[in-house]
C-alpha cells in the first residue's frame, strides 16, 4: 500500500468526522444498548438510532469473542459513525461475504457506466442508487477488516470512503435522473477514488502468494 497516496486521500473525510463527531458528541447524548455509551449521529433520529444500535448489538453477538472486545473496545464517535453508515442501508444478508458483496459493487459501478455511455439514464440511476445502497454483508464490515485495521485511528477514515462511493451514487443518480448525463459522468471519477482509497487502507494488493521467494 502507499502511505503518501492514502495520505492524500485522507485529509478530508479525518477532519469531516472530526468536525461532525465534535457537533453531535456536544448536542447529543443518549444511552447506548451496548458498551454504555452512544450518541445520535447527526441527521438520524431517535428511532433509526435505536434500530442501529439493535443492528449492531446483532452483529456483535456472531463476532468470536476477540473481534467482539475490539469493536467494545472502539470510542463513541467510532461506534456513532459506524451507526451512520449502516443506517443508509437496507439490505442485509444472511450469508454473503465482503468479497461477495464487493463484486455485486464493481458489477453495479459497471451498470452504471455502461448507462452513461449509451445514453441510458435510467438505467446508470438505478444502478448507482443499488449501489449506494449496496447489501451489508453477514456481521456487518467489521469482521472482514484485518485485525490491526478495528481501532478508532483507523476506522476514522470510513466515514469519508463512504461519502465518496456512496455520497457521490447518489449524486450521480440525481444529475441521470434529470437527465444531466456529462453531470453524472463526472461522479463516475469520484466514486472511482472512494474505492482505491478504501482499498489502499483497508486492502492492499489482492491474491498475493505466500509461495514465492
Ligand atoms: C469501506 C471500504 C471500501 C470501499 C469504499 C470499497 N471497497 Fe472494495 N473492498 C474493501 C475490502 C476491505 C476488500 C477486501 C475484502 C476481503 O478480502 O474480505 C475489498 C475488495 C474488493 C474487491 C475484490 C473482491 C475479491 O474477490 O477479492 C472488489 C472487486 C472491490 N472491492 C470493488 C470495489 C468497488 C468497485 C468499490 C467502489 C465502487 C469498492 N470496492 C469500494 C473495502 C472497500
Amino acid at each position: 500500500m502507499s502511505l503518501h497516496a492514502s495520505k492524500k486521500f485522507m485529509i478530508h473525510p479525518v477532519s469531516r468526522i472530526i468536525k461532525a463527531v465534535a457537533i453531535t458528541s456536544f448536542l447529543f447524548s443518549v444511552p447506548s444498548a451496548y458498551a454504555n455509551e452512544g450518541a445520535r449521529a447527526p441527521g438520524m433520529d431517535k428511532a433509526t438510532m435505536m434500530k442501529m444500535q439493535k443492528v449492531m448489538k446483532s452483529d456483535m453477538a456472531l463476532m468470536k469473542p476477540d473481534l467482539q472486545k475490539q469493536v467494545k473496545g472502539l470510542s463513541k464517535q467510532t461506534k456513532m459513525a459506524l451507526m451512520n453508515i449502516l443506517s443508509t442501508h437496507t439490505r442485509r444478508s444472511k450469508q454473503l461475504t465482503l468479497r461477495q458483496v464487493m463484486h455485486e459493487v464493481l458489477s453495479d459501478y459497471q451498470s452504471i457506466t455502461t448507462g452513461l455511455v449509451t445514453d441510458n439514464n435510467e438505467q446508470a440511476a438505478d444502478a448507482a442508487r443499488r449501489l449506494a445502497n449496496h447489501r451489508l454483508p453477514l456481521g456487518g464490515l467489521l469482521p472482514y477488516m484485518a485485525k490491526g485495521d478495528i481501532n478508532d485511528d483507523r476506522l476514522a477514515s470510513l466515514v469519508g470512503f463512504n461519502d465518496l462511493v456512496e455520497g457521490n451514487a447518489l449524486r450521480l443518480a440525481a444529475a441521470a435522473d434529470k437527465g444531466n448525463t456529462g453531470e453524472a459522468t463526472m461522479y463516475l471519477g469520484k466514486i472511482a477514488e472512494g474505492c482505491v482509497a478504501c482499498h489502499q487502507v483497508f486492502r492492499g494488493q489482492p491474491g498475493v502468494s505466500n509461495r514465492l521467494r
